[in-house]
């Protein structure tokens, strides 16, 4: 296939903080579109081939990946390190670039070491969609959090989000972070010491739980063990203490107040059981938000 209009570069998508903000609501506006269609197969990208990399764990990303390309027709192969050559110590560019010999037209690829995405967009010649790199970015989950958003409040700015837990190893804090102040949002963090991130890139204001309590959005982050080389220095219910969106923190809310998490959710520790079954929370909505953000994303990347 010969990839004319747009370039490589214009059809990945790497990461929200070098993205335009006319191309993100671009995307948003397009996953509005395909939320509205009916019809569950649209097969515009029926005989384009996409290859699903996942170096690392996955569910909601995966399935929702897959789900979208094949909703829009696409053929899919999905890789899964530990089932490949990789557990023969294949690296990930080597994997990459059989996958493209064979005839790939896109990849999605989610992997843990840093830097590594940026090498492999350089190298490779079809486009790359990021699904979770490192610490680093994670845009397509940033996206669909934009899109829920926008479902419960019509526009972004001056929308006040508070991010709370782990910002220092969150690639959903990064990516959303980025996103929200291009977009005219008020965005602030709240973590324990030894998950702030004063050194990194990242820059909104720490504010205490009570205050962070107080926004539009409250976005709850996991603790990311897999993460943390030095171990965590507080028990996890003490974390739900200090740091956790507690049934009686929850009655507290404005009524408007919206609860967000990106999944996997540690169920009582960084939110309790019945506060994530609750009206407020937009969980359940964002796995399904993940779908037609995709279908954009892979659109994009295809058409
Ligand atoms: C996040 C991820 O993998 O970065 N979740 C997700 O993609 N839905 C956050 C997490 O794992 O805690
Ligand atoms: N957060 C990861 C993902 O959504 C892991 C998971 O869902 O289990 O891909």
């Amino acid at each position: 296939m010969i990839l004319t209009a747009k370039s490589i570069k214009e059809r990945s998508l790497l990461g929200l903080k070098e993205l335009a903000a006319s191309e993100i609501e671009s995307i948003l506006d397009r996953a509005s579109h395909w939320d509205k269609q009916e019809e569950k197969l649209v097969p515009v990208l029926a005989s384009k081939f996409v290859a699903n990399m996942f170096f690392e764990n996955s569910t909601r990303t995966r399935f929702s990946f897959e789900m979208a390309e094949k909703r829009l027709g696409a053929e899919v192969l999905n890789f899964a390190a530990a089932a490949s050559s990789v557990a023969k110590g294949e690296s990930i560019y080597d994997t990459v670039r059989t996958l493209e010999s064979m005839g790939i037209d896109a990849g999605v690829i989610r992997l843990k070491p840093e830097g590594v995405l940026a090498q492999l967009a350089e190298k490779v010649k079809v486009p790359l969609v990021n699904a979770g790199d490192g610490n680093n970015e994670h845009p397509t989950q940033a996206l669909l959090d934009l899109y829920t958003m926008r479902q419960s409040f019509g526009s972004l700015k001056g929308l006040n989000v508070s991010i709370i837990g782990d910002i220092k190893h969150s690639r959903v804090a990064r990516s959303n972070l980025w996103a929200l102040q291009k977009l005219g949002a008020n965005v602030t963090f709240c973590a324990p010491d030894m998950m702030k991130a004063p050194e990194l890139e990242i820059h909104a204001p720490y504010i205490s739980i009570d205050e962070a309590l107080k926004a539009d959005v409250v976005m709850m982050l996991r603790v990311q063990l897999e993460r943390h080389d030095k171990g965590i220095d507080m028990k996890a219910d003490e974390y739900r203490k200090r740091f956790g969106l507690t049934v009686e923190r929850a009655a507290k809310l404005n009524p408007s107040t919206i609860i967000m998490h990106p999944a996997p959710v540690n169920r009582n520790v960084e939110i309790d059981d019945a506060v994530v079954e609750s009206p407020a929370s937009r969980i359940f909505p964002q796995m399904s938000n993940g779908v037609p953000i995709r279908m954009a994303v892979m659109e994009r990347a295809l058409l």
